[in-house]
């Protein structure tokens, strides 16, 4: 048998980038290659990329940069760009940088065994369609099914429509697709089949999840949860990233009656100023998003919430700035991310008046000294509580174990016999930088 061929894949960008790269390197599995952590030896090297902000589509050039050596002491070195970079700028990338052989974009992964093969007859191969057909179907792997870690993600929608002004997605990723339903509970039976206890389901826009279902009948995202509900042997369900008008009464219900359902909710607002949501064209007021909120905590009281923020979008002035402070102390955010406006080739805002470097780096300090006040505040609020643990790996000392709380906080408990996959009661004892510190109350379930 020939010696397989190694591949190494770089990811950027958001978890769905994750996960292609995970169903990349299965694809590539069936023609020959093997996954490496080093792209040293590799016979293949693709980057992952993301389009989001200048800054992360910068670093895909750089790195390109620094795999020119690689190339040059290995001619037979295939390297490519897969990713959302690919979509926006797939032709300029094989101009700019004639050592790349093939530019894949995020809808046609399942045609990259054949662009390797054509690279391997020394052609270039380019391939940023958006086919109609089922990609993630063709991109199953057909192999033997390796062992997974306790946590996956699975996309079950991809792409969007909303076409806020500032953001590439709907370019990079097409319009708003959802997987049959009966697939997505297939692959959930695979990956807990294979170890995984915590499913987080992705979709640029997952809450607009519209799947056909085994019945025949339109799914929302509510009605799949409530299916993935019943696989025995899952522990956890997750979902993200949401928007805040597709938060359906359905969903909210879904967080107070699915137990399996985790009382976190990453939805972001952007902006608590009117006018800027309106420029953003985000469709939604602050007061509707904090309604909304009310609504969801009414269903589940207790959840964590987790949220995005851009500052420093054309025409913010200091009072918007001040709303959107102002919407951060109402919500009080578990977790949240927060960013400096970029402009975007192509998007609507990329054509307005630009503010000041300064002004969205002063602003960003101010807006971020809030949010880790306030997440602190949710992490030390923890202590004394008893919370379930997903625990994932050993931790840094001899008998340490380190998981996931229901809340998504990092915690770790000493001198533990527990083993990854682990599912246990812990009552958290103390609250440091990074993560919660806690004791078993009870035994752990398998
Ligand atoms: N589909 C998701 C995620 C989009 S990208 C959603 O709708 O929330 C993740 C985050 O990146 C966005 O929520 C936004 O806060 C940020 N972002 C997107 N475009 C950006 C830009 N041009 N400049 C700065 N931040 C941006
Ligand atoms: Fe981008 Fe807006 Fe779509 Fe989110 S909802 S992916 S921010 S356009
Ligand atoms: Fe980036 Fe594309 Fe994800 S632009 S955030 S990798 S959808």
């Amino acid at each position: 048998m020939a010696e397989a061929k190694k591949l190494y894949i770089k990811t950027y960008g958001c978890q769905m980038n994750v996960y292609d790269s995970e169903r990349m390197a299965e694809a590539m599995g069936g023609a020959g290659y093997v996954e490496t952590d080093s792209p040293d030896d590799a016979d293949m090297i693709l980057l992952n990329t993301c389009h989001i902000r200048e800054k992360a589509a910068e670093k895909v050039y750089s790195e390109l940069g620094r795999l020119r050596s690689l190339k040059d002491g290995n001619p037979d070195l295939k390297i490519g760009v897969a990713g959302c970079v690919a979509q926006a700028e797939g032709e300029e990338i094989m101009r700019r940088q004639p050592l790349v052989d093939l530019v894949v974009g995020p809808q046609s992964y399942h045609r990259l065994p054949q662009m390797e093969a054509r690279t391997r007859s020394g052609e270039k191969a380019l391939d940023t369609d958006f086919p109609l057909d089922d990609k993630f179907e063709s991109l199953k792997s057909r192999g033997p099914k390796a062992r997974r870690g306790p946590t996956a993600f699975l996309t079950v929608q991809e792409g969007c429509d909303k076409f806020c002004a500032f953001c590439v997605v709907p370019y990079t990723r097409g319009a708003e697709a959802s997987r049959p339903a009966a697939r997505i509970l297939d692959e959930a039976r695979e990956l807990v089949d294979r170890g995984v206890r915590e499913i987080t389901l992705l979709g640029q826009n997952v809450n607009a999840y519209h799947g056909t279902g085994p019945d025949g009948a339109d799914w929302s995202l509510a009605r799949l949860i409530h299916a993935l509900d019943g696989i025995d042997g899952l522990a956890r369900i997750r979902f993200t990233t949401s928007h805040p008008n597709d938060m359906s009464d359905d969903l909210i219900e879904a967080h107070g009656t699915c137990e399996k359902l985790m009382p976190y909710l990453h939805l972001p607002v952007q902006s608590g100023s009117d006018r800027i949501l309106k420029r953003m064209n985000r469709k939604h007021t602050a007061e509707s998003y904090l309604r909304l909120i009310e609504r969801i905590r009414a269903a589940r009281p207790d959840i964590l919430m987790s949220g995005d923020f851009i500052v420093g979008f054309p025409e913010e002035t200091e009072a918007d700035f001040q709303a959107t402070l102002d919407l951060i102390e109402e919500v009080k955010y578990g977790y949240a991310f927060s960013f400096k406006y970029s402009t975007r080739p192509g998007t609507p805002a990329a054509e307005r008046e630009q503010l000041a470097e300064d002004v969205k780096s002063d602003r960003l300090q101010r807006l971020q000294a809030r949010i880790t006040h306030h997440q602190r505040a949710a992490q030390d609020s923890m202590v004394g509580r008893r919370v379930g643990v997903l625990f994932e790996k050993p931790g840094r000392f001899d008998g340490q174990m380190v998981g996931k709380s229901d809340y998504l906080h990092a915690v770790h408990v000493d001198d533990c016999a527990l083993s990854p996959g682990d599912l246990a009661e812990v009552e958290i004892t103390a609250s440091g930088p990074n993560s919660l510190a806690g004791r078993l109350t009870g035994t752990a379930a398998r």
